[in-house]
């Protein structure tokens, strides 16, 4: 079964309540009534309820059964505000200021994650990234031992000869413009989490540059080389290797012949790019020249899932995500 197929069959086996919150939006709704038909989440529509059943019918969409939640008029925006105001008071952060907050969708839905009121939350079909992340990061927050909030794409090759069966993640490709070493290092570990848990991979991977060990000498080779050493520290039981350049991840006698003594070197699975610049210049040049399927960005980190969709997403990709959404919240609860 393909990645896409497996993430839909296993939401259904366990259904997540799943937070679209741009609810009256016409590919969101169209996603929603499909995603209840197939029974793949329990979705929840933010918004104003007759403007969506209004534009519902417009379309000929079934969404009867589907729950609305209107952060205008639900008595949970007074509590959500509440605890809103007590997570964020130090950071200047009002009673006054947080009611108002409460009112903007994606903040209303990031508390009902926060709080239970659902397991996950998808939205960025009209919203910015970085509309999303911000309330993600200031509410839900990164899960235990996890430092940095991060983003993957699985990437899925016509050339099955790389990776799993052509399945490859990339990283981190979406959130984090520069990070440090230390940040590298969580995120070169964290994605390979992922690889294990929702991609049921055998991690091998490559923390990229343009020197293959010690080959060039430069800070930016530095960086690299220091989020290996603390990433291998903190997880000696994961394949984590580098720097190495794309060739020497990829190709096993460019491989061989540059990092020879390397178990992640010519079959790397995983590649994490030193920075934000490069991964999402990467994912689009590997999708765009060898024709790769690119699913993502999605974020992993959090302590509950929250996904991010392109603005150019149809309603389908709409779907997709809150299926991966669904599976991130079933491994997050364990
Ligand atoms: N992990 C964990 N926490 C974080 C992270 C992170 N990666 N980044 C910021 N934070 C925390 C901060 O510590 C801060 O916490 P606090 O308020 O409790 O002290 C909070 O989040 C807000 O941080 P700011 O620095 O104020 O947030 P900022 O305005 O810089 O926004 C953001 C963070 C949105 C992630 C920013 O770095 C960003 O815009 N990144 C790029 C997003 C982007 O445009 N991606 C391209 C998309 S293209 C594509 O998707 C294909």
């Amino acid at each position: 079964m393909d990645f896409l197929s497996t993430m839909k069959e296993l939401a259904k086996s366990n259904r997540q309540r799943i937070i679209l919150a741009e609810g009256e939006e016409e590919r969101n709704l169209t996603a929603a009534s499909a995603i209840h038909a197939e029974k793949i989440a329990d979705v929840i529509l933010v918004g104003n309820e007759e403007v969506i059943k209004e534009k519902a019918k417009k379309l000929g969409l079934n969404i009867e059964g589907i729950e609305i939640q209107n952060p205008a008029k639900s008595e949970k925006t007074p509590v959500y505000a509440k605890a809103f105001y007590e997570l964020r008071k130090a950071k200047g952060v009002t009673e006054e200021s947080a009611a108002k907050t409460m009112l903007d969708p994606l903040y209303f839905g990031t508390m009902m994650v926060k709080l239970d009121d659902a397991q996950g939350m998808v939205s960025g079909a009209v919203h910015t990234t970085g509309d999303l992340l911000r309330p993600g990061l200031q509410i839900v927050k990164t899960a235990p031992g996890i430092s940095v909030v991060s983003s993957f794409f699985v990437m899925l090759l016509p050339n099955k000869s790389f990776g799993k069966d052509g399945m490859m993640l990339f990283a981190d490709c979406a959130v984090n413009p520069n990070p440090n070493e230390d940040e590298l290092a969580a995120i070169a570990i964290t994605t390979a989490e992922t690889a294990k848990n929702l991609c049921k991979m055998d991690p091998k991977v490559a923390m990229l540059s343009f020197s293959t060990m010690g080959s060039a000498k430069h800070e930016n080779v530095t960086k690299v080389q220091n989020a290996v050493k603390k990433a291998n520290e903190q997880r000696p039981d994961l394949a984590i290797e580098g720097e190495l350049q794309a060739d020497a991840a990829l190709v096993e006698k460019v491989g061989k012949q540059k990092a020879p003594n390397s178990k992640v070197a010519g079959e790397a699975n995983v590649l994490v790019f030193p920075d934000l610049q490069s991964g999402n210049i990467g994912y689009k040049l590997v999708q765009r020249l060898a024709g790769a399927e690119a699913i993502g960005p999605i974020c992993q980190g959090f302590a509950k899932p929250i996904n991010d969709l392109s603005r150019g997403c149809s309603a389908e990709d709409i779907v997709n995500v809150v299926a991966i959404t669904a599976v991130q919240a079933q491994s997050l609860k364990g």
